[in-house]
């Protein structure tokens, strides 16, 4: 009996756990990466949709799979997951906000055109738009979702933490700071808190990260390619539900595809 009651309250311990690990995973992506202070690389987001083809070039019919149209808006029109909950007349409005998000969301690099070998340089990294409450950013070497790496491995060094300057136009280093000192904060990925664009007031934040890059010590032409991760329903209350404990919970779920994954083009630096 001892045993049996033992054993029992030991389930009913496990149950509690796997509860509590679940609530955390739901904050895990939607949410951002608050724990990978680290170099990502984009094909960690299997979940997330792409706006073009070009994004997973050499991959066949997949690519045409993974644009949103199809890995995502499709699913909420054919009333799938929690679209189903919705009216026919709201699905097409959330559809047309979470065109909006996608629309005025938006990457881009400003870089020298030339630096010479060695040199540090500034790279700042402008983003716009994304639902909030945190986007990503990432400095990758080509435009692709399989077959992209850090910019480092081409070249490039980070020198020091990334400067990450939110919608408010303060500084950020929380999320930084969570990576050692001592196991060095240079790497080429961030994630931007704070960030709260509303797809029904048509209102879209903006943000900017420095980073500081050394140049390879040989000439050449080195490619400098910026990714930016970001999703789309918490941006319209059509696209999530408000949990009491949980906050917002999006329609689409955890693994729903309404998480993007899109980058600046290949741009070139010249080192003389
Ligand atoms: C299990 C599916 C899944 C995987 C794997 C995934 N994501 Fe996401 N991610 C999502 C969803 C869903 C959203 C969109 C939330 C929304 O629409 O508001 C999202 C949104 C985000 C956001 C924006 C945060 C927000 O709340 O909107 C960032 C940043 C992000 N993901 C980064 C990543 C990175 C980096 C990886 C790989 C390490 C990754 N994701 C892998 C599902 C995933």
């Amino acid at each position: 009996m001892n045993r049996v009651s033992h054993h029992s309250s030991t389930a009913g311990l496990l149950v509690a756990i796997v509860a509590a690990s679940a609530a955390v995973s739901v904050s895990a992506y939607p949410g951002g990466t608050p724990d990978f202070q680290t170099d990502v690389i984009p094909y960690c987001a299997t979940c997330h949709s792409s706006l073009d083809e070009a994004s997973l070039q050499g991959a066949g019919e997949r690519a045409k799979k993974e644009v949103a149209d199809r890995k995502h808006l499709a699913t909420v029109l054919a009333a799938e997951k929690g679209y189903g909950e919705l009216s026919e007349a709201d699905r097409q409005t959330l559809v047309t906000h979470i065109k909006a998000v996608d629309a005025n969301s938006s990457i881009k690099l400003e870089f020298p055109p030339q630096v010479a070998k060695g040199e540090t340089f500034q790279v700042t990294v402008r983003v716009t738009g994304g639902a909030g409450p945190v986007v990503g950013v990432a400095l990758v070497d080509r435009p692709h979702r399989w077959y992209a790496r850090s910019a480092t491995t081409v070249g490039w060094k980070v020198i020091g933490a990334p400067t990450i300057i939110g919608p408010d136009g303060s500084p950020q280093t929380e999320w930084i700071n969570k990576r050692p000192e001592r196991e060095g904060r240079n790497i080429t990925y961030v994630n931007v808190t704070g960030v709260e664009s509303d797809a029904v007031a048509g209102t879209w934040s903006k943000s900017k990260i420095i980073f500081n890059l050394k140049a390879p010590d040989e000439v050449g032409e080195y490619p400098l390619v910026g990714a930016y991760f970001y999703g789309t329903e918490k941006a319209t209350p059509l696209g999530y539900e408000e949990h009491p404990i949980y906050g917002k919970l999006i329609r689409g779920t955890y693994t729903g595809k309404s998480g993007r994954v899109r980058f600046t083009p290949t741009n070139t630096i010249n080192v003389r």
